[in-house]
């Protein structure tokens, strides 16, 4: 089961799907299933026009996926992965619901780019079973799953859900819970640094994001990318990492906090550093 349906929850079922394991991917509502559906069929139109897979691979994968808006599929699944949205007390109560449903050998995955995935699990009856599968936007595309284990997260469920992110055609690199893990920690900080130089003045937007394209061989610049991720999620992820590392060279650049203020999330609102 996949809790989400935005574009890591639906871009994770597809992948699952696509691997050919049943899964049900939930959201609150049917608009959103919708939304998520959409995307997913969207992909493999392009899937299929690229000669990347064939209608009966499309057909077995569309067989594999199901939509619900209520928890019931846990009480059958083997793995639940959470993909809501990136807050403790939500994703939380969320755990502690599902594993309320859940068989007792299930376990309790979390895309979480942030939180303590110990955290998630002192909200469960397993924490031994509680792991970070943290996949990359977007997910049929990008190859890693950074697998997060919290303090509790036993060597049975590390190794079952490093098995299964390859079953996905991922390549799973193993990470400790700390804030950010590696992905954030490294990434972020280098977002934030061009959102400096862009504030002050060290260079036009397209000129930062071609320095590190041409010079680093980055598949997008800093700038292009945080719009991808979304600056609310960049701006949330600076404050994890200077709160829970308590080290203020993660403080958010100042103008990261007034796009994100004044309503400029990057590609999802249609503007952030660029206009889409
Ligand atoms: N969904 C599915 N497939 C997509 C896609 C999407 N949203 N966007 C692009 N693709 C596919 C395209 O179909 C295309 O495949 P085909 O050639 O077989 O059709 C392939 O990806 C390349 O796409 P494009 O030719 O359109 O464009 P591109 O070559 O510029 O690649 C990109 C686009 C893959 C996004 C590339 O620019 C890239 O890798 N950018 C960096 C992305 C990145 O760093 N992601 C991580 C963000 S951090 C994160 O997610 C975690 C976090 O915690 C914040």
């Amino acid at each position: 089961m996949v809790v989400g349906a935005g574009t890591m929850g639906s871009g994770i079922a597809q992948v699952v799907a696509e691997a050919g394991i049943t899964v049900t991917m939930v959201d609150v509502s049917p608009a959103f299933l919708e939304r998520g559906l959409a995307a997913i069929d969207r992909n493999w139109e392009r899937a299929t026009a690229r000669g990347r897979m064939d209608e009966a691979q499309v057909t077995a994968a569309r067989a594999c996926l199901q939509t619900a808006t209520d928890y019931e599929a846990a009480g059958a699944a083997d793995l639940v992965i959470e993909a809501i949205v990136e807050a403790l007390d939500a994703k939380r109560a969320l755990f502690a619901e599902v594993s309320r449903i859940a068989p007792v050998d299930a376990i309790l995955a979390s895309n979480t780019s942030s939180i303590s995935i110990t955290q998630l699990g002192a909200a469960t009856d397993r924490a031994d079973r509680v792991i970070g599968m943290h996949f990359f936007n977007p997910v049929p595309v990008m190859a890693l799953v950074e697998v997060v284990r919290g303090l509790l997260t036993s060597d049975k469920t590390f190794e079952r859900v490093e098995a299964l992110a390859r079953r996905l055609g991922k390549t799973p690199v193993a990470v400790n819970d700390f804030p950010g893990f590696v992905s954030n920690r490294v990434l972020m900080p280098m977002i934030n640094e061009a959102i400096f130089c862009l504030g002050e003045g060290v260079a036009a937007r397209e000129a930062i994001d071609d320095v590190m394209k041409l010079g680093m061989a980055h598949p997008m610049g800093p700038l292009a990318l945080a719009d991808l991720i979304g600056l609310d999620v960049c701006l949330d992820i600076m404050q994890t990492l200077q709160r829970d590392l308590g080290d203020d060279k993660y403080r958010p650049a100042p103008m990261l906090r007034r796009l994100v203020a004044a309503g400029k999330l990057g590609r999802k609102t249609g503007e952030g550093f660029y206009a889409y």
